[in-house]
């Protein structure tokens, strides 16, 4: 089974570009800046990701990218990623930035985005790795920043496929960037939103999402299952779920397996993906191997996880004809 699963072909729909930042780089990242980094190796920068929820996973995240500071660190952080995603045979990757964790440091959109699109260029052409740019707002900054973080976003319009939102939840509902969400449905974004598991009010941000935004996707958003209602109208649309088991293992009390399960049963679209790689120590790959493990997962079922992948993906029609 894990040959099987290293040589399918993957699309990554939920990645942060910024959790694909692992200890080897951030130290190569503070050397060549002259920043001094608290731990004494890489090792030890490991030890030290103890985090059991979401708010202790995203103060260890943001503290670990502040050394991305110039247009070359962005590009070398994407190629990494995306180094990666050809070995473990990913065909298509959607990648979330967030480039409000970098202006607020001072760090220039510009050059943020220049140096992400480089690479994505790059891949495409150097290792057949196909991938496209999705932009998120930071829910715990204002919605005035996150509207002025999208109208700084229109002059590369072309470069981004579409818009979500992450960070802390607690306090965050969907509604707060109602007006954002749609200025940017406007602008032909598409849209997504991060309903993370086991949240406060988890149901309700999903409904929010669902109903007031009428988001594309949804990230995460497995406590849909506690309200039959949501998955009807999620049915009926034909929208698809990005799912992280190993995230959920570290942000919450498992890996929510049997809720991943019972979604596929119900004919929902149901994606895997890795989320923050560097920090929860597993890839896509990582990822369908521990729910295969999990769930007896049949080489038709994996199959499948990635069928409804590409499905939901935001490519044209002929494009995803031809991953499929
Ligand atoms: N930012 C990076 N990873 C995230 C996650 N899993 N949930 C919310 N915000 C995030
Ligand atoms: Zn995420």
């Amino acid at each position: 089974m894990k040959d099987f699963i290293a040589g399918l072909p993957k699309c990554e729909l939920h990645l942060h570009i910024e959790g694909t930042l692992e200890p080897e780089l951030k130290f190569e990242l503070a050397r060549r800046n002259g920043l001094r980094l608290p731990y004494a190796g890489v090792e030890q920068m490991r030890a030290a990701y103890t985090f059991d929820s979401l708010p202790s996973f995203l103060r260890i995240y943001y503290e670990g990218m502040r050394v991305l500071r110039t247009e070359p660190d962005f590009y070398d952080l994407a190629m990494a990623y995306l180094r990666k995603a050809a070995e473990q045979n990913v065909r298509y990757a959607e990648i979330f930035f967030d480039p409000q964790a970098h202006t607020s440091r001072g760090v220039p959109f510009d050059l943020v985005i220049r140096g992400l699109r480089r690479a994505l260029m790059e891949a495409e052409a150097r290792l057949g790795v196909r991938a496209q740019l999705i932009m998120c707002f930071l829910r715990d900054f204002q919605a005035e920043y996150a509207m002025a973080t999208l109208l700084e976003s229109l002059p590369y319009r072309e470069w981004i496929a579409g818009v979500g939102l992450d960070s802390d939840e607690r306090g965050n509902p969907p509604v707060k960037f109602a007006a954002v969400f749609e200025r940017a449905r406007q602008e032909g974004y598409l849209l997504t939103m991060h309903c993370d598991v086991d949240q406060d009010d988890a149901v309700e941000h999903i409904r929010q999402a669902v109903e007031d935004i009428g988001v594309n996707r949804i990230d995460h958003g497995v406590n849909i299952l506690e309200d039959q209602r949501l998955v009807e109208v999620v049915l009926e649309r034909g929208m698809g779920l990005t799912c992280c088991p190993i995230s959920n293992g570290y942000v919450t009390d498992s890996m929510k397996a049997e809720g991943i399960r019972k979604l596929m049963d119900l004919g929902v679209r149901v994606t895997i993906n890795s989320d923050d790689p560097a920090y929860f120590g597993a890839y896509v790959g990582e990822n369908l191997e521990a729910l295969q493990g999990a769930l007896q997962l049949t080489g038709d079922e994996l199959a499948r996880l990635e069928r409804d992948a590409f499905e939901i993906a935001w490519l044209p029609r002929h494009v995803k004809d031809a991953y499929l």
